[in-house]
């Protein structure tokens, strides 16, 4: 039998909230390929349904809590690591987060306060995970984050997120440069629009759910599952020439300058 693609591998998952999230989709896919995983949770509020979901992977599962924001709960998660697995093969990043109101009102009005929170979470945090992670990564490594189109051009509503989407971009190539060295690869998924928790919060979510089938090459929305595939590619020795790369599974819709549905209907 072949042996499967992670077999051996030992991770973390980051931004798992429920059965719908990102991160739950990848940290399936990752199991059902070998890997073995701890997880976090972001604080009290969603501590049972994660522990609920976790549970399902076995009752030695690790599941530590922390919130990004906190140095502290970083260095305890990373210690606990070296703990319970004594070494990390990989890190997901799946996490984000905006005030609310920056994602409804224009971008010229995001406050202050709201900047630097969307990027404290959704970048910086990226940077800190990845600098606890490396010491523990001695037989090399593969660290992912996800981000959206809006980091690129202008999506309605996405506001601040966009922006913090571009740093965590930015944040993924410097980091490959850093850790390459040490066989650490660092990549990104650039996601299409997946009903969430977090995608909820965005304004107009919905029409955007409706949007892309219309103009993407593929003429539809992309599945969770197609994000535990690709997700498995770039955690795999597959992917090993791979890193700094933000690779898009969005059904293409990115490669496309317009939507051609009005285009075609258009008589002149
Ligand atoms: N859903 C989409 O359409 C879509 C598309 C492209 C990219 N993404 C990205 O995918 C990632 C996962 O989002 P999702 O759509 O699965 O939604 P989700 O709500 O399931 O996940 C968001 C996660 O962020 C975590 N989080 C927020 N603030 C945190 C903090 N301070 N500390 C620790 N964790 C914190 C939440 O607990 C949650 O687990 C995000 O980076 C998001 O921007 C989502």
């Amino acid at each position: 039998m072949t042996p499967k693609l992670l077999e051996g591998k030992l991770g973390i998952v980051f931004g798992v909230a429920s059965n719908r999230s990102i991160a739950w989709a990848i940290a399936q896919a990752w199991r059902d390929a070998g890997a073995k995983l701890a997880f976090t949770y972001q604080g009290e509020r969603i501590k049972e349904n994660v522990e609920g979901l976790v549970a399902s992977f076995g009752k030695d599962t690790p599941l530590y809590p922390c919130d990004v924001t906190r140095d502290e709960d970083i260095a305890a998660v990373f210690a606990n690591v070296q703990r319970d697995f004594g070494k990390l093969h990989l890190v997901l990043h799946s996490l984000a987060f905006a005030p609310r109101e920056a994602l409804e009102d224009e971008f010229i009005n995001t406050s202050r306060e709201a900047f630097r929170l969307a990027h404290d979470v959704s970048a910086y945090s990226l940077v800190a995970l990845t600098r606890g992670a490396a010491p523990l990564m001695t037989e090399g490594g593969s660290i992912m984050a996800l981000s959206f189109y809006g980091s690129e051009k202008v999506v309605p509503h996405y506001n601040v997120m966009g922006v913090a989407k571009a740093s965590l971009e930015a944040s993924v190539r410097y980091l490959a440069f850093d850790l390459g060295k040490k066989n650490i690869r660092v990549n990104a998924i650039s996601a299409g629009p997946v009903n969430t928790l977090a995608a909820r919060g965005i304004s107009g979510f919905t029409k955007m759910m409706r949007i892309y089938p219309e103009a993407a090459p593929l003429k539809r929305n992309i599945e969770l599952r197609e994000l535990g595939d690709t997700a498995t590619f770039l955690a795999s020795e597959m992917s090993s020439g791979i890193t700094g790369e933000i690779m898009y599974v969005d059904a293409g819709y990115n490669i496309m300058a317009m939507n051609v549905a009005p285009f075609e209907k258009a008589t002149q």
